[in-house]
């Protein structure tokens, strides 16, 4: 079976792909949003670290174990640790299962990016009830908008790997980053963006505490795609000639350049909009809505911008759609491609039923948006990613046989074994990675 599976059709395509899922909400809306409630660049200094010394070194392990198994992530996690297929199973199932609650809430927020978008061109055509309607909160419009966002993402996955994720990922994330550059080099140019960048890049160790240390640590997990056998499933599509720890450097570094570009243009946007007259913090000091935040400094920032604001406003939005679309696909690809192997199901079949069963989700969710939004978020990015990303590492480190680990690693990395990777990588992800997550939440309960 796994010789009919469909493959990346380059190299480029996979890092794409790949780079597509990580880069998304997480970045422009997740990243910036916590940065900005947890001090600015103690945030992000503990960030950068949780990246490279945390996720990194998981991110290589889950997509080793992908491309090992050829197979959906129930069955590679099988065929690793295969004497004890059950636990392999249900940790599969975990991991598949906290994707799709991921998608229920990030189907949302993505559908208030499609408001945003309709909205200036409602706007021009002079339906200006519609436009302020499409950019009000409300149950009826967060359920509209969804619904477009799911059938976009559910109509993209049903044409399958190649044919529908490689292509759309290929094409448009490139424009995403040079508007955001265009963007950056405006804002920069305004009254008040100093004292956001200043609030960004100057890091203030006191706000440095258990809390953020998680936050940042959830926000790494979640913006590298991890513990929801996302990037196990895309690791399976993967050819044996690729360079695995190469490849997931680049997929890292992309990432996590697009999630400091996103902070250089809104801590900035922040000031520069409350500099005109825009209220983001109350008199505690405390941001105001910061789940919308960015959907407030955005607009207000583009309505400075005369003529070009509504087009430019456009634009971005419809990028970072994209950018939410190439990231959906790769959370609903997950549950899909595992139930169409094992079910024996067509592809379109389980697009369906999953598909409806997660919007079925967001609706309850829309409907008690106070009790459930956070709470999803807190539990599948801070508690469930980061635990099932451990039960990875320790699968990898002391259920896999060393020598086929190797083997693996080795194809696409001649000479492996005899460099520095080799000598450090087994051992930091049996060791050390789950005794830092550990240890990060043992810091919390505490
Ligand atoms: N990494 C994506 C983002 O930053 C979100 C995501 C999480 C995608 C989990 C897939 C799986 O937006």
């Amino acid at each position: 079976m796994s010789n009919t599976r469909t493959q990346f059709s380059s190299r480029l395509g996979f890092i794409l792909a790949a780079a597509g899922s990580a880069i998304g909400l997480g970045n422009i809306w997740g990243f910036p949003t916590q940065t900005a409630s947890n001090g600015g660049g103690a945030f992000l200094l503990v960030y950068l670290i949780m990246v490279f010394i945390l996720a990194y070194p998981m991110l290589i392990a889950e997509l080793t174990i992908g491309r090992y198994g050829e197979a959906n992530p129930v069955r590679s996690l099988c065929k690793i640790w295969s004497n004890n297929k059950f636990l392999a199973s249900i940790l599969g199932l975990i991991g598949i299962t906290t994707a799709a609650a991921i998608l229920s809430f990030y189907a949302i927020v993505a559908g208030w990016l499609v408001g945003f978008m309709l909205s200036p061109i409602c706007d021009m055509l002079g339906f200006s009830s519609a436009a302020t309607w499409l950019e009000s909160f409300g149950a009826v419009r967060n359920t509209i908008l969804m619904l477009i966002f799911m059938g976009l993402t559910m109509y993209v996955v049903s044409k399958g790997v190649d044919d529908g994720i490689e292509k759309w990922s290929t094409r448009l994330m490139p424009l995403l980053i040079v508007l955001m550059l265009v963007m950056i080099g405006y804002i920069l140019a305004q009254d008040g963006a100093t004292q956001g960048l200043q609030m960004y890049l100057i890091p203030d160790f006191s706000k440095i505490d258990a809390d953020l240390i998680i936050s940042a640590m959830g926000q790494a997990f979640f913006s590298l795609s991890l513990g929801v056998c996302v990037m196990m499933i895309y690791g399976s599509y993967l050819k044996k000639d690729a360079n695995l720890p190469k490849t997931a450097l680049q997929v890292a570094l992309l990432d996590t350049g697009i999630a400091f570009l996103a902070g250089l243009l809104i801590l900035p946007a922040m000031f520069v909009a409350q500099h005109n007259g825009v209220q983001i913090y109350n008199d505690a000091g405390q941001l105001l809505s910061s789940d919308t935040l960015v959907f407030q400094v955005l607009p207000a920032m583009f309505d400075t911008m005369g003529t070009m604001g509504p087009i430019i406003s456009v634009l971005f939005f419809l990028l970072m759609i994209i950018a939410a679309l190439t990231s959906s696909i790769s959370m609903i690809e997950a549950p899909v491609a595992t139930a169409a192997e094992q079910l024996n199901q067509s592809r379109s079949k389980s697009v369906l039923w999953i598909g409806g069963a997660i919007t079925l989700f967001s609706i309850i969710i829309i409907n008690n948006f106070g009790a459930l939004f956070g709470l999803v978020i807190t539990a599948t990015t801070e508690y469930a990613q980061p635990l099932v990303s451990l039960a990875f590492a320790l699968i990898v480190g002391w259920a896999w046989r060393q020598d086929k680990l190797l083997a693996e690693i080795k194809s696409g990395y001649e000479g492996v074994e005899s460099g520095l990777f080799w000598k450090i990588w087994p051992w930091y992800v049996r060791i050390v990675c789950p005794v830092l997550t550990l240890l990060v939440f043992a810091n919390t309960i505490m």
